[in-house]
């Protein structure tokens, strides 16, 4: 059956196993590679997972690549070459020379003498010289995966042929890389395995700003030049910060100090009182409007449908759902219900930066 690798937030395995069972041809998973990181066989393949996908994305999965090749490692630095003659035999003739690409390779076993980096480069040395195709690892059009994993006996019973190169080595586990090529598309996330980084700048206010940066890039959101913006549960300001380097106005809203760093700033205004109080207080109107409240989702849900009357014609919102403990999947079921009363839901996706929350971008209704 076609392989295929996905990943996940550790925490949230139940709910991306969900979403790739029910979405997926009798699909099943095989091995858990490393915490959050899934080998798993399905009828419809690679190709028919991410069409799928494409029309109705999952939240809880953040990566997805095919296995189209899988070479036994030998945990020497020979794989390197032995790698990257696989990654020219197999790939050379599919990948497309007129599209940039990227290798994007993961190493999950510690064990292994080599970084991702080496393959990365090795691997790219070899297909670039093979088909003049060019490297763009910001912006690739294409990408192939290399997951480099050690699989237990439990998984390799599994896997018959994988089983018989395990027993010829005489080993109980065995060392794999997974290799597959794919339109960057339909990976879900451009970043291998959905790890999205950003470099820390000085000045950061929260970690939770990247959240809001990550947020922007995966839901495609370009802020009005010179916007106004509401920001629920500001402080300590990180998200604030953020919309301030996209030149928006903000209004923020939190009952807690804000980072002494934004006082001067003639553009934020800071409301010190709670979202319901700011609400009482004839709010304005705003073209964007966040909450990253410590609040139970559904109210939170409420609130901001209370709050879509603030917002303009065509006006966004981005919101978390806080999701700690039980009965994740109702809690997130009936506060899209509650929002959807005011808003059309523009996507939703547990982002790498998220710690057991969920982010929302949504669109008012007209009223
Ligand atoms: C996770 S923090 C927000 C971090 C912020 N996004 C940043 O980037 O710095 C959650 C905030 O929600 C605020 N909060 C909780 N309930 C609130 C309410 N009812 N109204 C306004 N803020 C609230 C808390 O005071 C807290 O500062």
């Amino acid at each position: 059956m076609p392989q295929i690798i996905f990943t996940c937030d550790p925490d949230f395995n139940e709910l991306a196993l969900d979403e790739f069972r029910r979405d997926s041809v009798y699909g099943a998973p095989v091995a858990e590679l490393a915490p959050g990181v899934w080998l798993a066989e399905c009828d419809d393949g690679f190709w028919g997972l991410a069409e799928s996908w494409q029309t109705k994305p999952p939240i809880f999965v953040r990566h997805l690549c095919p296995v189209d090749a899988v070479f036994p490692l030998t945990s020497t630095s020979d794989d390197i070459a032995g790698l990257a003659a696989l990654a020219e035999a197999e790939f050379a003739t599919v990948l497309d020379p007129d599209l940039p690409y990227s290798v994007q390779t993961r190493v999950l076993d510690s064990d292994l003498p080599y970084k991702p980096f080496d393959l990365n480069i090795a691997l790219s040395g070899s297909l670039t010289e093979a088909t003049g195709a060019v490297v763009d690892v910001r912006a690739p059009e294409q990408v192939l995966s290399v997951v480099c994993a050690r699989l237990d006996e439990e998984a390799l019973s599994r896997i018959a042929f994988l089983a018989s190169q395990a027993a010829d080595s005489g080993q109980q586990t065995a060392q794999f890389a997974f290799l597959g090529l794919s339109p960057t598309y339909l990976n879900i996330s451009d970043w291998a395995g959905g790890v999205r980084r950003f470099a820390r700048e000085e000045g950061q206010i929260s970690r939770a700003e990247f959240k809001l940066l990550e947020a922007l890039e995966v839901f495609r959101i370009d802020l009005p030049p010179r916007g106004v913006a509401l920001d629920l549960g500001a402080a300590p300001g990180g998200w604030t910060r953020v919309l301030r380097q996209q030149e928006q106005f903000v209004t923020a809203v939190d009952p807690a100090e804000l980072d002494p760093r934004l006082a001067d700033d003639k553009a934020v205004r800071h409301k010190r009182m709670t979202a319901e109080e700011y609400l009482a207080d004839e709010p304005d109107e705003f073209d964007l409007i966040v909450n990253d409240m410590r609040m139970d989702a559904r109210d939170s849900a409420r609130l901001m449908v209370a709050y879509s009357k603030q917002l303009y014609r065509h006006g966004l919102a981005l919101m978390t759902f806080k999701l700690p403990g039980t009965d994740r999947k109702q809690i997130i079921d009936h506060a899209f219900g509650i929002l959807r009363q005011r808003y059309e839901i523009l996507g939703a996706r547990q982002l790498f930066h998220n710690r057991s929350e969920i982010t929302v971008a949504m669109m008012g209704k007209e009223q």
